[in-house]
């Protein structure tokens, strides 16, 4: 296994939120940080059916274009009764010719649910995937999972993407409205960055 500290990475990401999110996980371990952005990289299309596939392609490109080791993440909200959807399609589901619209993804989650017949709890997770590429093609990748279930209505303001219509298992608190500093604990993001660190930095 290859480890990270002292290189420059490369984060395949445009949006800047990640970017920083990431860029903080790993300021501990004398990681350089640049964003694909920065490095006038374009955006590769995610043209897999699976996060793992889809993080994969974007690492590549990264590393392909860069030189440099590449790290990408990719995620989505599985619901078990819609069999897995919206999946890696999650974003997707969200686009609009008038833009971004999360409330009406939410909306469409609620009435396929009600449209399969299945009773509640209607469980979910948010499933995660890092992949990071190296120069000479060695690829590693780690999954973290966040088991939970949907409900409905929406339930509270913070957060992003699906976050009102998700309730994390043995919380009484949907994502929307838990304390950021508490969903970043249990997050599927942060159980794949544990993966990573647990290899790539011990
Ligand atoms: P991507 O990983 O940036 O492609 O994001 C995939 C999509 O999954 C996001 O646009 C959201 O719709 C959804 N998603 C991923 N993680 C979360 C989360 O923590 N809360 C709510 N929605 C999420």
């Amino acid at each position: 296994m290859r480890h990270l500290s002292g290189t420059r990475l490369v984060l395949a990401t445009h949006n800047a939120g990640k970017l920083s999110e990431i860029g903080e996980l790993l300021a501990p371990f004398q990681v350089e940080c640049v964003g694909a952005g920065e490095l006038g990289l374009a955006v590769p299309e995610e043209t897999e059916d699976s996060f793992e596939g889809n993080a994969l392609i974007k690492a590549r490109y990264a590393m392909s274009k860069s030189g440099l080791p590449a790290m990408a993440d990719d995620s989505g909200l599985e619901i078990d009764a819609l069999g897995g959807k919206p999946g890696v399609h999650s974003a997707d589901w969200a686009e609009f010719s008038s833009g971004r619209d999360f409330g009406k993804a939410m909306h469409r989650v609620h009435g396929e649910l009600l449209l399969s017949g299945k009773e509640r709890p209607w469980l979910a997770r948010f499933h995660c995937v890092l992949a990071i590429v190296w120069p000479d093609g060695f690829e590693t990748t780690f999954h973290g999972l966040c088991e939970g279930q949907i409900v409905w209505p929406m339930r509270g303001l913070r957060g992003h993407g699906y976050d009102p219509i998700f309730l994390p298992a043995g919380m009484d608190k949907t994502f929307g409205e838990l304390d950021g500093v508490v969903k970043n604990r249990i997050s599927h993001r942060f159980a794949a960055f544990e993966r990573l660190k647990r290899v790539c930095f011990t």
